[in-house]
């Protein structure tokens, strides 16, 4: 019997007892929306799907985006981002580092992502775990007075900014022209509405946030420090240790999340898919 349990006392949950190699029908597929949208983040256990499977299960949720780095998306089926270490012929052919800094996926972009889906194909033997943080939680965390002075603030999100972090700190391959003039630097309000929920939620994050707007640049990054450390606290995070065939669907809306390492030599293989959203919606 499909069940929906709960993972975390105030978020994040997992759902046992579905198969999405098969084409759900409408009130499953409608409970498991209604469960991600309701905690956040949502654990769909032992999914062995191909991707193809994996694809059309997601879109279900809106149309699906492809990579803006499309030599690491799966050849058949660029929406699928391969998360992994793996290299062929000495080459990588995946994101090795991806998600190794808090962020909320493609919030570079000017509708960023609605949510996404990643599924565990190999695990290392230990290690590779994914925290997820409650923007909403964070959000009601704060003092009232900071509450106040971050609403009618917007910040600048850019993802070349963090490509050439990473391209220095992890070898990470660098854009292209045509990859960079792709996603020049966007806006966002620094507290934003869910669209399906109506709840307030921080959307700064380490990971592609470069500056609040108008303030001295001082001041700028004494506020975005604040609020990363508010936004990562113990106290709004769930750690998921993955199981293999794990499919986990997170609300970029709702919460920002971070990978973390595992040992070297050891093979770590995950597919993403992202889902499309719209431009986020000032609280
Ligand atoms: C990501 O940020 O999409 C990757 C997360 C992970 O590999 O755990």
């Amino acid at each position: 019997m499909p069940d929906i349990r709960a993972l975390h006392p105030h978020f994040a949950a997992e759902a046992v007892g579905y198969d999405l190699s098969e084409d759900l029908d409408g009130a499953a597929f409608a409970a498991l929306r209604d469960a991600f949208e309701r905690h956040s983040v949502l654990v769909i256990r032992d999914q062995d799907i191909t991707p193809a499977e994996h694809v059309r299960f997601s879109r279900r949720l809106g149309p699906l985006e492809i990579h803006v780095m499309r030599q690491f998306t799966l050849p058949d089926h660029p929406e699928v981002l391969r998360v992994s270490n793996e290299r062929e012929e000495g080459r990588p052919v995946g994101l090795a580092d991806a998600g190794r800094y808090w962020h909320s996926d493609l919030s570079y972009l000017a509708e960023p992502s609605l949510g996404s889906g990643l599924l565990a194909r190999r695990l290392p033997s230990q290690g590779g775990d994914t925290l997820f943080a409650s923007q909403h939680l964070a959000y009601d965390n704060l003092p009232e007075s900071l509450r106040q002075r971050l609403h009618g603030l917007w910040a600048e999100h850019s993802y070349p900014y963090r490509a050439d972090i990473q391209s220095a700190r992890s070898g990470r391959p660098p854009l292209s022209d045509a990859q960079r003039a792709a996603v020049p630097p966007v806006i966002h309000p620094v507290v934003r509405r869910h669209d399906a929920t109506g709840r307030p939620a921080l959307f700064v994050n380490e990971g592609f946030t470069t500056r609040i707007l108008d303030l001295p640049d001082a001041e700028s990054r004494e506020l975005l420090d604040i609020l990363f450390a508010v936004a990562t606290d113990d106290a709004v995070t769930y750690r998921h240790a993955w199981r293999p065939g794990d499919l986990v669907l997170w609300d970029n809306r709702a919460v920002q999340h971070l990978a973390t390492p595992y040992p070297e030599g050891e093979t770590r293989i995950m597919h993403r898919t992202t889902v499309k959203g719209s431009t986020p919606l000032a609280a």
